[in-house]
C-alpha cells in the first residue's frame, strides 16, 4: 500500500493535540506538535510519544533522558501551530508562543495546559521514520479548569465543546 493512501487513512483518526519538549545538555529547549501520544500503563505509570527522527526532541531525548507531554487545550491552537513548524521560528524562539517553565525534571512545561505529562525515558524503539518514546511518568500537572482539549482530525484543529449526544 502506498503513503498517500496511508496518510489520506490516518487523516481521519482524530487525536488530542500535544507539545512534547525535552531540553539538551547545554539547558537548550526543543518541542513540537504531536498527536501519536497515548497512554500505555498505570503500573508503572508510563505513556508512549511517537517523533520523528529527523526532529530536534529526537535529536536531543536520548542524552537528557527526560521529556514532556503538554496536552493543549482548544484555546492553544496558536502554539500548536507555532510548534508545528507553521510559523517558521527557530527551536528556542518558539518558546516566546506561551508561558513556560521549567519542569522538576528540566523539561518545558507549558502552563494553561489541561494536563502535562514529565517523563524520564525508560525506553526507545526505532521503527520506520520514528522513535517510539517509552516515558515514566514523574510528574503530572492538572490543570484545576475543566477545560476542553484540542483536538486534530480530518487535516484541521477541531474542539469537544458539545456535550456527547445521549445514545438512541
Ligand atoms: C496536528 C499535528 C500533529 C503532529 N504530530 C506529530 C507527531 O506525532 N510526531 C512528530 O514527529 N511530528 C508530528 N507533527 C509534525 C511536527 O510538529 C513538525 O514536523 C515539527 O516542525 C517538528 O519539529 P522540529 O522542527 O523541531 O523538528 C505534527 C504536526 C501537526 C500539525
Amino acid at each position: 500500500m502506498g503513503s498517500e493512501e496511508f496518510r489520506a487513512g490516518m487523516r481521519k483518526l482524530a487525536g488530542g493535540v500535544t507539545i512534547v519538549t525535552s531540553i539538551d545538555q547545554d539547558g537548550r529547549r526543543c518541542g513540537l506538535t504531536a498527536t501519536a501520544v497515548c497512554s500505555l500503563s498505570t503500573d508503572p505509570p508510563s505513556l508512549v510519544a511517537c517523533v520523528n527522527r529527523a526532529s530536534s526532541v529526537a535529536a536531543v531525548v536520548e542524552a537528557s533522558g527526560v521529556f514532556a507531554v503538554n496536552v493543549l487545550a482548544h484555546e492553544q491552537q496558536a502554539v500548536a501551530e507555532v510548534f508545528a513548524g507553521r510559523a517558521g521560528l527557530a527551536r528556542e524562539d518558539r518558546f516566546a508562543a506561551g508561558d513556560w517553565q521549567h519542569g522538576a525534571g528540566g523539561a518545558p512545561v507549558l502552563a494553561g495546559t489541561c494536563v502535562s505529562f514529565e517523563c524520564a525515558l525508560a525506553e526507545v524503539k526505532e521503527f520506520g521514520t520514528h522513535l517510539i518514546l517509552i516515558g515514566r511518568v514523574t510528574k503530572t500537572h492538572v490543570t484545576p479548569e475543566d477545560d476542553s482539549p484540542l483536538i486534530y482530525g480530518n487535516g484541521a484543529f477541531l474542539t469537544t465543546t458539545s456535550a456527547p449526544q445521549a445514545a438512541a
